[in-house]
């Protein structure tokens, strides 16, 4: 097995300051002032998405949130795949305050519902997609939302490095399994969210053996925050290639949101510094709406005007590094997941 191996600085791109440190207890995001504003749901655009389902990660707080949000205005049914329900079910209901505050229609609202996923484990991912299968319908829209960020070295309890495992693995896992049991529709769309922090990691040693051992002991905390968000585009851009070679219909996008106030990492930061990062957000961040807007745009653009396998900031295609682009490092990276989920090759 060639070895791989991924080094980023302790800075990286969009969302730098939030993700370092952040999280409050409020895990819930609250409406916004100006959701109407943002959001811009109108009559017209009510029944785009209807009898669309979309699954979104993490949709509980944050991007996630907003991204739910915004597609159930538009008619779709939303499977919020979250790890708390309490968290899930706060947030729904806010999603449905927002949606009667928002969309004036007869049609009756579109259908929400909680399911649970938490990303730290492969077998919660595993029952995840048992129990989809078991409902009998196909997903138009996955949309990998879900991230973490710690300011800790740690593994999970599966024995992976945890950003590595919870932002990129059980995410591939959950991909691989919902398209070997089919549970996409034909022309289903893979969103993926990367992060600017994917330009800070670069090529050298990596390899499922390092991932499971050595990710609490080398690396800098951004260094693998940025490692995870490369997997994520290696991810897409594999997906994209097998679609094209099967000639399928489905595409496959990554999305970096830009620089969003959130709650990412926000538990892990002292009074100060909380104080400190919401001044930065006040000053410099998009609110979660604005955040939310690419992974939308991706979902609403005509299927033929997207480009497949390609990365998007502020809803255009936007430039990678080499090393995302190296189609011989997704295969590789490929090959070292399915060996650490346990999947035959
Ligand atoms: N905010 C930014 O500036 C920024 C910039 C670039 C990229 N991104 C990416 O955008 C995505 C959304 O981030 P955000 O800013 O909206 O962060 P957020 O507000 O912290 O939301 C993250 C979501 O992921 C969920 N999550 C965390 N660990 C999980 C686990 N083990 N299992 C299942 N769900 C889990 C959280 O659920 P809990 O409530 O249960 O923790 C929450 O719903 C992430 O992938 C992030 O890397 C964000």
């Amino acid at each position: 097995m060639r070895f791989l191996y991924f080094n980023a600085p302790l800075c990286s791109g969009s969302g730098l300051f939030t993700r370092k440190f952040s999280k409050t207890k409020i895990r819930v995001r609250q409406p916004d002032n100006q959701t109407n504003k943002k959001t811009m749901t109108t009559e017209s655009n009510v029944q785009n998405l209807r009898g669309k389902i979309a699954i979104v990660t993490g949709s509980n707080a944050g991007i996630g949130q907003a991204t739910a949000s915004s597609l159930l205005q538009k008619g779709c049914h939303i499977i919020m795949a979250c790890r708390s329900q309490q968290r899930a079910t706060e947030a729904m209901e806010l999603i449905k305050t927002e949606y009667t505050k928002n969309v004036k229609s007869e049609e009756p609202m579109p259908t929400i519902e909680f399911m649970a996923l938490d990303l730290a484990s492969l077998e919660s991912a595993r029952n995840f997609v048992n129990e989809l299968e078991q409902k009998q319908i196909k997903i138009d829209y996955l949309i990998n939302n879900a991230g973490a960020f710690f300011k800790t070295h740690d593994v999970t309890k599966d024995g992976f490095e945890q950003f590595f495992h919870i932002n990129y693995l059980s995410h591939f896992l959950l991909t691989h399994l919902i398209l070997e049991k089919n549970l996409l529709t034909d022309d289903a769309r893979i969103i993926s969210l990367s992060s600017g922090s994917h330009k800070w990691a670069k090529p050298g040693t990596f390899s499922d053996e390092w991932m499971k051992t050595s990710g609490e002991k080398k690396g800098g905390i951004w260094q693998l925050y940025g490692i995870s968000k490369l997997c994520m585009i290696l991810l897409t851009r594999k997906l994209q290639k097998d679609f094209t070679e099967k000639g399928s219909k489905r595409v496959a996008i990554s999305v970096d949101p830009g620089f969003v106030k959130s709650e990412l990492g926000k538990s892990q930061a002292n009074a100060v510094l909380k104080y400190i990062i919401h001044g930065i957000e006040f000053l410099f961040a998009k609110n979660a709406d604005e955040g939310a807007s690419t992974t939308v745009h991706c979902v609403v653009t005509p299927i033929e005007k997207l480009k497949p396998g390609m990365h998007y900031i502020d809803s255009k295609e936007a430039p990678v590094t080499d090393i995302a682009k190296d189609s011989n490092l997704g295969e590789e990276l490929h090959k070292v997941s399915l060996q650490m989920c346990g999947l035959n090759q």
